[in-house]
């Protein structure tokens, strides 16, 4: 088999987290036939949303990183295209590896396709149905220009054959012979893999911050239709306080840099407000085994984050969804995820609904803990044939 050079590409906070997984794998058991590059878009730069995770989590340093930074979709978009466009001419890979729907995602895409290197897509297929979400154009968008897509679940799965892939097509594949499987979650392999280590690493962070065992509240909350919408926020942070108070727990909300800066512009007052409740606890971002600890203890989770609906899920917690919809669409059938989008009553409901549900079951929606292995054995099988 010949050396295969691999391009991760990865921009945002979550893509960061995924990425680790195919890197612990590319080292331990592919270092012999694949050459891992790593290109970062810069379109998350503050360091509690990108360096603290190449430290904690061991990946490789970004080989390139093109400081793209914060602007409309637009202009972001166009500036991540011509960067790795640049790259991809210099570099020559074999195949370029995409995560999730960001526009860092689309980006790569974009680029990668139009040059003709086969493009693999890790979380393909995933759907919110909701094309208000610039998640759900990236998504889309990136899925048709593929040539591996790899589905988290079997939902995901199957939106790609209602989409016209087929399931049974054969070698050789390229951007008109897709393949498609459904390989399970990296996300899942690497909760497994790194609630070990934060165990062990943070023995007394949550002590630390005066948190008992199931007697707080998680909360995250970073989308654009959340955090730009006064209305939304403020009945959200709202609804948070008066649980908090009414179950007289704390809730700890690590907070996205867009959501501070939307409360900042639109509602000091509401800031001041939460930011003087003993109840609340504001963090900064927090880094990933940090969020493993959070999220292992809480009594339940608040979210409109996709990453964390699904680590509720790994952690046998109850999550109410601050969103109408969710691409997680398994959690909410199992009853252990309740959409709550934004306004009061529902989210009262909610917490009311599952706080009283005794036997909660969290079936394996995500896989074996085994899908980045999966995953490098069909790109290498793929990238790997003679040309
Ligand atoms: C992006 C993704 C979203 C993903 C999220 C993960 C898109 C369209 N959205 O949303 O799908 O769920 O990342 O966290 O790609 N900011 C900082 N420092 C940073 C990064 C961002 O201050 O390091 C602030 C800036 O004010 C910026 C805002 O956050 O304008 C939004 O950042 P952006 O990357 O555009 O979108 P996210 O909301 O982070
Ligand atoms: N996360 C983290 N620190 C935080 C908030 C989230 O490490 O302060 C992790 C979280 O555990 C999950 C990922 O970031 O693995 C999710 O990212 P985010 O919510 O930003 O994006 P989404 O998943 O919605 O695209």
């Amino acid at each position: 088999m010949k050396n295969i050079k691999l391009l991760n590409i990865v921009g945002a906070r979550p893509q960061i987290i995924k990425a680790s997984a195919i890197s612990r794998i590319i080292r331990t058991e592919y270092s012999d036939i694949v050459q891992e590059r790593i290109l970062h878009t810069g379109q998350h730069y503050d360091r509690k949303m990108s360096d603290v995770f190449f430290e904690e989590l061991e990946i490789p340093r970004p080989d390139f990183n093109l400081g793209v930074g914060s602007a409309r979709h637009g202009r972001q978009t166009s500036a991540m295209i011509t960067g790795v466009e640049e790259v991809l001419i210099n570099e020559k890979p074999d195949v370029v590896v995409i995560y999730g729907d960001t526009n860092s995602t689309l980006a790569a895409a974009v680029a990668t396709s139009k040059l003709k290197i086969p493009l693999v897509h890790i979380e393909a297929g995933l759907r919110s149905f909701n094309k208000g979400m610039p998640e759900e154009i990236n998504r889309i968008l990136s899925d048709h220009v593929s040539t591996l897509l790899f589905a988290p679940t079997d939902t995901a799965f199957k939106n790609l054959i209602k989409e016209g892939f087929r399931p049974d097509n054969s070698p050789p594949y390229h951007i008109d012979n897709p393949k498609i499987f459904l390989s399970g979650d990296i996300m899942y392999d690497n909760s497994l893999f790194f609630a070990e280590l934060a165990g062990r690493k943070l023995v007394s962070y949550l002590d630390d911050m005066g948190l008992e065992e199931n007697n707080y509240l998680l909360c995250t909350i970073h989308r654009d239709l959340n955090a730009d919408y006064p209305a939304r926020l403020g009945a959200i942070m709202r609804s948070i306080m008066e649980i908090a108070r009414s179950s007289q727990q704390k809730a700890v909300l690590p907070l996205h840099p867009r959501t501070v800066h939307a409360l900042e512009r639109e509602s000091p007052d509401l800031l001041k407000e939460i930011r003087s409740t003993a109840d609340i606890i504001i963090l900064e971002p927090v880094s990933f085994l940090e969020m493993i600890m959070l999220e292992k203890s809480a009594s339940m989770i608040m979210t409109d984050s996709g990453g964390v609906q699904k680590e509720s899920h790994f952690f046998r917690k109850p999550c109410i969804v601050l969103r109408a919809e969710t691409e997680w669409t398994e959690l909410v059938k199992n009853g252990t995820a309740i959409l709550a989008d934004a306004g009061r009553e529902e989210i009262i409901s909610a917490w009311e609904s599952l706080s009283r549900s005794e036997e909660l079951a969290y079936p394996g929606f995500y896989g074996d803990g085994h899908a980045a292995r999966f995953i490098m054995n069909e790109i290498t099988l793929m990238a790997g044939q003679p040309a």
